[in-house]
């Protein structure tokens, strides 16, 4: 070492002690500040106390899309994306799936612990005492043009039963806020069911008691009008149950965050779950199982799946039913929808679709593009071959996925009515608009 060079003094360490706090240096004015951290988060709030002057309005977090913002503390769904958990009220969905039908689920949601025989007894009695539609309802349903799109039907009744009651409005109170749940999961499938009978100009086929759920929309959408004597294949209707199982929620996603929102404003449940229903429409949420269908019917032959896929990478089109906000290594939803897929085509035939996508996701997974994204197969990439097999058009595929959904929609409502700390929801914005201009004065009237 040359002799005018000296060895590095040893920096020392900020004498910091360990605490569940962010300490932040504002550099702009190089104060001090201390933000508790909470559950692994810090509450946003507190950051306004960081200002550069004291005319400051005080430090915004920035968050387009919330991809990092929680908007709530929820005890209904737990999802690990990296390590592909899915919990509800804490039972992993590989022992819910299959052990228990959708409206114990529905159930598990809403109340937080699985029924008892006596609590499931009068559930399935509430949820089956309110499965018709008010006639007027039915000739509301009637009106529309014989094409419509049935998720486009189901938003309007939604939103239309809200006139039907009018007691809805009354959300604090608990009995009738109980009775707005029953309801709104009773009549999901007989609205499905209808809609779609509106739309293959055939008649209503009225709920039936006897029916268990998923059996019930079944034989609301394929019993011939000219019999009574109609029961679905018991395996298509286990596996719709299961299907439904799987939808019933998914934490903060694009409808649960639209019911959420909507209800903060104090609106009754029938115009929230509309709401809800219209953000499931979208093609990137609960319109992608629609899409998927579309996109493989388009492949038609295995030999045309490169040219997709050249066409994915060259950023001009989605691989409908890939990637995932949230998962990012397997969506355990799609592994247990594939092993569903099985039962079904020992039913109704192996659909030919079903080895195109096979294919599909063989090539994705091992593709660079893919790999380096995280993305692979979500729920609905497999979910519309199996609504296809069973029959389904695939106008009906969001339909299918907003009927379980309703008890997570509910559910979640009703946690954020029930939190102290749920406000009317108000994002922020960062204006970067224009400064203060005026009208000219010759443009301004004489
Ligand atoms: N096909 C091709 N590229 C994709 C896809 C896809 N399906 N999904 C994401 N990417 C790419 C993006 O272009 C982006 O690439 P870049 O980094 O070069 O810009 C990167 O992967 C990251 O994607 P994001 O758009 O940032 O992911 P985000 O979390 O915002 O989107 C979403 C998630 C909307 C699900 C998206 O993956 C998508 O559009 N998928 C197709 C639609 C779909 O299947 N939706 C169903 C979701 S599941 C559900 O709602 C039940």
């Amino acid at each position: 070492m040359p002799k005018r060079m000296q060895a590095p003094k040893k920096k020392t360490a900020p004498l910091l002690k360990k605490d569940h706090a962010l300490h932040i240096v504002d550099g702009r004015t190089l104060k001090e500040y201390t933000v508790p951290i909470q559950h692994g988060s810090i509450h946003a709030p507190d950051l306004r106390q960081i200002r550069a002057s004291e005319t400051d309005f005080g430090l915004l977090s920035y968050d387009p899309s919330f991809q990092n913002t929680a908007s709530c503390k929820s005890g209904i769904t737990f999802i690990d994306g990296n390590a592909g958990i899915l919990r509800y009220r804490g039972y992993p969905i590989e022992e819910l799936a299959g052990n228990r039908n959708y409206l114990e689920v529905a159930y598990l949601l809403i109340n937080g612990r699985l029924p008892g025989k006596n609590q499931l007894a009068e559930w399935l009695h509430n949820i089956t005492y309110h499965t018709m539609l008010h006639e007027n309802i039915k000739k509301f349903m009637d009106d529309f043009h014989h094409d419509a799109h049935p998720m486009g039907m189901l938003v309007c009744t939604l939103a239309g039963l809200s006139t039907f009651y009018p007691e809805a409005k009354a959300i604090f109170d608990t009995d009738l806020r109980q009775r707005q749940i029953h309801r709104l999961i009773a009549k999901m499938p007989t609205i499905a069911a209808f809609a779609y009978r509106h739309s293959i100009g055939m008649a209503y086929i009225y709920p039936s008691n006897d029916l268990g759920y998923a059996e019930n929309l079944l034989a609301m959408m394929h019993r011939p009008s000219w019999t009574t004597d109609y029961t679905p294949d018991p395996v298509l209707s286990k596996a719709l149950d299961l299907l439904f199982v799987l939808h019933a929620d998914h934490e903060q996603n694009c409808s649960t965050e639209a019911m959420r929102t909507v209800g903060s404003a104090h609106a009754d449940p029938y115009t929230c779950a509309a709401a809800a229903a219209a953000a499931l429409y979208g093609p990137l949420h609960g319109g992608a199982n629609e899409q998927v269908i579309r996109m493989l019917k388009e492949v038609r032959t295995k030999e045309n799946i490169p040219k997709l896929i050249r066409q994915v990478k060259a950023g001009r089109r989605l691989l409908m039913g890939f990637g995932h906000r949230i998962y990012k290594n397997r969506d355990p939803r799609a592994e247990i929808i594939k092993k569903v897929a099985s039962d079904v085509f020992a039913v109704t035939g192996r659909n030919p679709l079903l080895d195109i996508a096979l294919e599909l996701e063989k090539v994705a997974i091992s593709d660079d593009y893919f790999i380096k994204r995280h993305l692979y197969p979500n729920v609905d990439f497999y979910s519309g071959i199996i609504y296809q097999s069973m029959g389904f058009p695939v106008d009906m595929f969001p339909v299918l996925f907003a009927i379980p959904r309703m008890s997570g929609w509910l559910a979640q409502w009703q946690e954020m009515l029930l939190d102290p700390e749920q406000r009317i929801t108000r994002p922020r914005q960062l204006y970067v608009g224009s400064r203060l201009r005026h009208i000219p004065e010759a443009e301004q009237p004489s």
